[in-house]
């Protein structure tokens, strides 16, 4: 049997993220990953990380390669009616400013800081079952990568295990609320071994439906389009890809370029929105995916468990350090304020920005309006910008 503080189930960014700030407090920790370290670094993700999210990683010790590698991104554009129309963050928040690195090398960062602090992150080794979470302490079961079955108790458990982990069903029925949206398409995405499209991202509205350009490197190229959903990679050769991709930025007529190159990975993500209310029960405190997901059109994602995870760790902190449980208390109404907020920012760059095979014409009409008032209003473009770079932390904690 393994004794810890904080057992945290998930190597994804918010178990890593948690578990090196509680080492930094000197609070007890141990990870618990399902899958191996090779797959959780190199498993491709999200890309554009808030300025906070950024401070955080930094301040943590885990931002010297993304200091050296990562690309600042000042602004975005929104591409409709074979236009781009550019969204200046620095002027509109202030000298405020994105950062595209992959999911996966912030993974790799994190796993390298934990590794040199000495935190044991049990790779293959997935958690099983949680018991006494209303208890003196909480029981973890689990299986080691070598097969045998074994038990941690600790004070606490952290849920970091994704949206199809299995410490939200450790809630008994009745417990939590689930609010769910589903969209009927997908983003197909690429990482294609190719110049980016443009030096910023675009997000573009086309009749035949969204299309995404990003990037990882000046070498890297990272796409995304819209899809049917329930569509099956097979239905998506290299060919087609280039050549819708090259329709809906219209290439052909004056868009930008694309110059396709050799894809290394291929994938389908659905899109949802989801929040589970609330992300506390007794010793459990949920975070990050496993709590709530976002549609990915806000990049939203990745920052917002990174988020969740830096009140987790203050309120340990109080709470061992100072006697102080409220901030623990709280977590749950902490983080759901920021996490609805970021839900209607993700809805809303959702819906401005996808084709809805169910909507009129009358709706469609609405959508250009909204994209040329959200490109044209300062005040309207100032909204998009102070979203997209991320309120500060206090501020989205506190907006009530
Ligand atoms: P995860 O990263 O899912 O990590 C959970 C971990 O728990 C996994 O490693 C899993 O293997 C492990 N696990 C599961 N069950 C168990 C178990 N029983 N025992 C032990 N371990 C277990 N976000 C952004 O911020 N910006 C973006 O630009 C962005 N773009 C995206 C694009 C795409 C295509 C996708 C799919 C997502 C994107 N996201 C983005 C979202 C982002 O990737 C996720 O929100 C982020 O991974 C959430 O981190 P997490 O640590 O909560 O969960
Ligand atoms: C990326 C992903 C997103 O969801 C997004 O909105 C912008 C960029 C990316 O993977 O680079």
């Amino acid at each position: 049997m393994l004794r810890t503080q904080v057992a945290i189930v998930g190597a994804g960014p918010a178990g890593l993220t948690l578990a090196l700030l509680l080492h930094r407090i000197g609070i007890a920790a141990i990870v618990l990953e399902s899958r191996s370290r090779s797959y959780v670094e190199s498993r491709v993700r999200a890309g554009v990380l808030e300025h906070g999210t950024v401070e955080l990683l930094c301040e943590m010790g885990a931002g010297d390669r993304l200091r050296r590698e990562a690309l600042t991104h000042r602004g975005i554009a929104l591409r409709f009616n074979d236009e781009s129309r550019r969204i200046d963050f620095e002027d509109l928040t202030a000298g405020k400013t994105v950062t595209v690195y992959g999911q996966q090398e912030v993974v790799k960062d994190l796993i390298a800081a934990l590794c040199v602090a000495g935190v044991p992150i049990l790779f293959e080794t997935p958690a099983l079952a949680l018991g006494d979470l209303e208890g003196e302490h909480a029981g973890l079961r689990y299986r080691d990568a070598a097969g045998a079955e074994g038990t941690i108790v600790a004070d606490y458990v952290a849920g970091c295990d994704g949206f199809h982990g299995m410490c939200r069903d450790a809630l008994p029925a009745g417990a939590s609320a689930v609010y769910e949206h589903v969209y009927p398409f997908s983003w197909l995405g690429i990482l294609a071994q190719s110049p980016p499209v443009s030096e910023e991202l675009i997000y573009t509205n086309h009749e035949r439906g969204f299309a995404l350009v990003s990037m990882r490197s000046p070498t890297v190229t990272r796409l995304y389009l819209q899809c049917p959903a329930n569509e099956e990679l097979a239905e998506w050769p290299d060919d087609r890809f280039w050549a819708e991709l090259r329709l809906r930025l219209g290439s052909d007529r004056g868009g930008p370029d694309v110059v396709a190159g050799p894809v290394s990975q291929k994938g389908i993500t659905p899109m949802r929105s989801f929040v589970t209310e609330p992300m506390r029960y007794g010793r459990l405190f949920l975070a990050g995916d496993a709590a709530h997901i976002v549609p990915p059109t806000g990049a939203k994602g990745m920052n917002l468990a990174i988020a969740d995870v830096r009140v987790l760790a203050r309120a340990f902190e109080a709470h061992y350090f100072r006697h102080d449980s409220s901030g623990l208390d709280d977590y749950s109404e902490t983080c759901l304020r920021r996490v609805w907020n970021t839900q209607r920012f993700s809805a809303w760059m959702t819906r401005m920005l996808h084709r809805f095979d169910d909507r009129d014409p009358f709706e469609h009409r609405l959508q250009l309006a909204e994209l040329r008032y959200v490109t044209t209003s300062r005040a309207a473009a100032q909204t998009l910008a102070e979203n997209y770079v991320g309120l500060p932390f206090a501020r989205a904690d506190d907006l009530s």
